[in-house]
Protein backbone atom coordinates (compact mmCIF):
# COMPACT_ATOMS: atom_id res chain seq x y z
CA UNK A 1 0.00 0.00 0.00
CA UNK A 2 1.30 3.50 -0.61
CA UNK A 3 1.00 6.23 1.42
CA UNK A 4 1.18 9.72 -0.24
CA UNK A 5 1.32 12.81 2.06
CA UNK A 6 -0.33 16.10 1.16
CA UNK A 7 -0.30 19.64 2.53
CA UNK A 8 -2.87 22.36 2.56
CA UNK A 9 -1.94 25.99 3.00
CA UNK A 10 -3.53 28.66 4.95
CA UNK A 11 -3.23 32.10 6.44
CA UNK A 12 -4.26 33.95 9.17
CA UNK A 13 -3.82 37.50 11.05
CA UNK A 14 -3.22 37.45 14.92
CA UNK A 15 -2.26 39.95 17.82
CA UNK A 16 -0.24 38.73 20.12
CA UNK A 17 2.27 39.56 22.92
CA UNK A 18 4.95 37.85 24.80
CA UNK A 19 5.28 38.49 28.70
CA UNK A 20 5.87 36.47 31.72
CA UNK A 21 3.63 38.07 34.83
CA UNK A 22 6.70 36.52 37.09
CA UNK A 23 8.55 39.05 35.60
CA UNK A 24 9.19 42.52 36.56
CA UNK A 25 9.04 45.02 32.87
CA UNK A 26 12.58 45.08 32.99
CA UNK A 27 13.25 41.11 32.27
CA UNK A 28 10.53 40.99 30.49
CA UNK A 29 11.54 43.03 27.40
CA UNK A 30 15.04 41.66 28.44
CA UNK A 31 14.14 38.47 27.65
CA UNK A 32 10.88 38.83 24.91
CA UNK A 33 12.50 42.19 23.16
CA UNK A 34 9.81 44.09 21.00
CA UNK A 35 7.34 40.99 21.21
CA UNK A 36 6.84 42.32 24.89
CA UNK A 37 5.16 45.40 23.57
CA UNK A 38 2.44 46.43 25.91
CA UNK A 39 -0.16 47.47 22.95
CA UNK A 40 0.22 44.31 21.46
CA UNK A 41 1.71 43.46 17.70
CA UNK A 42 0.67 41.62 14.68
CA UNK A 43 1.73 38.66 12.61
CA UNK A 44 0.87 37.31 9.24
CA UNK A 45 0.94 33.33 10.28
CA UNK A 46 0.76 30.70 7.84
CA UNK A 47 -0.20 27.28 8.55
CA UNK A 48 0.86 24.24 6.24
CA UNK A 49 -1.41 21.30 7.20
CA UNK A 50 0.22 18.03 5.74
CA UNK A 51 -2.11 14.61 5.74
CA UNK A 52 -0.97 10.86 5.27
CA UNK A 53 -3.22 8.30 3.89
CA UNK A 54 -3.79 5.66 1.54
CA UNK A 55 -5.06 6.29 -1.62
CA UNK A 56 -8.12 5.15 -2.30
CA UNK A 57 -8.57 3.56 -6.08
CA UNK A 58 -12.13 4.87 -6.63
CA UNK A 59 -10.75 8.20 -6.00
CA UNK A 60 -7.50 8.57 -6.91
CA UNK A 61 -6.94 10.03 -3.07
CA UNK A 62 -7.66 9.69 0.46
CA UNK A 63 -9.04 13.33 1.54
CA UNK A 64 -10.47 15.51 -0.40
CA UNK A 65 -8.75 18.57 -0.29
CA UNK A 66 -12.04 20.80 0.09
CA UNK A 67 -12.67 18.18 3.27
CA UNK A 68 -8.82 19.00 4.43
CA UNK A 69 -9.89 22.99 3.51
CA UNK A 70 -13.11 22.88 5.16
CA UNK A 71 -10.80 21.45 8.64
CA UNK A 72 -8.68 24.01 8.67
CA UNK A 73 -11.27 27.31 8.38
CA UNK A 74 -12.79 25.29 11.05
CA UNK A 75 -10.90 24.69 13.92
CA UNK A 76 -7.84 27.13 12.81
CA UNK A 77 -8.59 30.22 10.35
CA UNK A 78 -12.27 31.06 12.10
CA UNK A 79 -11.05 30.55 15.74
CA UNK A 80 -7.79 32.48 14.91
CA UNK A 81 -8.16 34.90 12.65
CA UNK A 82 -8.03 38.57 13.40
CA UNK A 83 -7.78 37.37 16.75
CA UNK A 84 -5.85 38.71 20.15
CA UNK A 85 -4.24 35.54 20.55
CA UNK A 86 -3.47 35.74 24.18
CA UNK A 87 -6.91 36.77 25.18
CA UNK A 88 -9.53 35.52 22.32
CA UNK A 89 -8.29 31.85 22.37
CA UNK A 90 -9.19 29.63 25.14
CA UNK A 91 -6.67 26.72 24.44
CA UNK A 92 -4.06 29.24 24.86
CA UNK A 93 -5.42 30.63 28.12
CA UNK A 94 -2.22 30.34 30.88
CA UNK A 95 0.54 29.81 28.11
CA UNK A 96 2.74 32.23 26.30
CA UNK A 97 1.68 32.39 22.93
CA UNK A 98 4.44 31.33 20.98
CA UNK A 99 4.66 30.38 17.71
CA UNK A 100 5.90 26.46 19.50
CA UNK A 101 2.79 26.54 21.62
CA UNK A 102 0.51 27.61 19.02
CA UNK A 103 1.71 24.79 16.52
CA UNK A 104 1.03 22.36 19.16
CA UNK A 105 -2.22 23.95 20.26
CA UNK A 106 -3.27 23.72 16.42
CA UNK A 107 -2.11 20.27 16.25
CA UNK A 108 -4.72 19.45 19.22
CA UNK A 109 -7.39 20.69 17.78
CA UNK A 110 -7.29 19.71 14.49
CA UNK A 111 -5.69 15.87 14.68
CA UNK A 112 -8.69 14.45 16.04
CA UNK A 113 -10.63 15.70 13.60
CA UNK A 114 -8.31 14.26 10.88
CA UNK A 115 -8.50 11.03 12.23
CA UNK A 116 -12.07 10.49 11.53
CA UNK A 117 -11.38 10.94 7.95
CA UNK A 118 -9.38 7.58 7.93
CA UNK A 119 -5.92 9.61 7.60
CA UNK A 120 -3.08 10.80 9.87
CA UNK A 121 -1.93 14.00 10.47
CA UNK A 122 1.59 13.72 9.66
CA UNK A 123 2.99 17.57 10.76
CA UNK A 124 2.40 21.11 11.16
CA UNK A 125 4.00 23.88 9.91
CA UNK A 126 3.35 27.41 11.24
CA UNK A 127 5.22 30.38 10.28
CA UNK A 128 5.21 33.39 12.22
CA UNK A 129 6.94 35.49 9.89
CA UNK A 130 8.98 34.69 6.42
CA UNK A 131 12.02 33.22 8.10
CA UNK A 132 10.55 32.08 11.16
CA UNK A 133 8.63 28.68 11.74
CA UNK A 134 7.57 25.93 13.79
CA UNK A 135 7.21 22.06 12.92
CA UNK A 136 5.00 19.50 15.17
CA UNK A 137 4.29 16.06 14.58
CA UNK A 138 2.41 15.01 17.56
CA UNK A 139 4.18 13.15 20.89
CA UNK A 140 6.51 10.45 19.60
NI1 LIG B 1 5.39 38.27 17.99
Amino acid sequence: MKQVSITRRARFNAAHKLWNEEWDEAKNFEVFGKCAHPNWHGHNYEVHVTVRGIIDEATGYFINFTDLKAIINEYVEEPLDHRNLNMDVPWLKGKQTSVENLVIGIWEQIEPIIATHGCTLERIRLYETENNYADYSGES
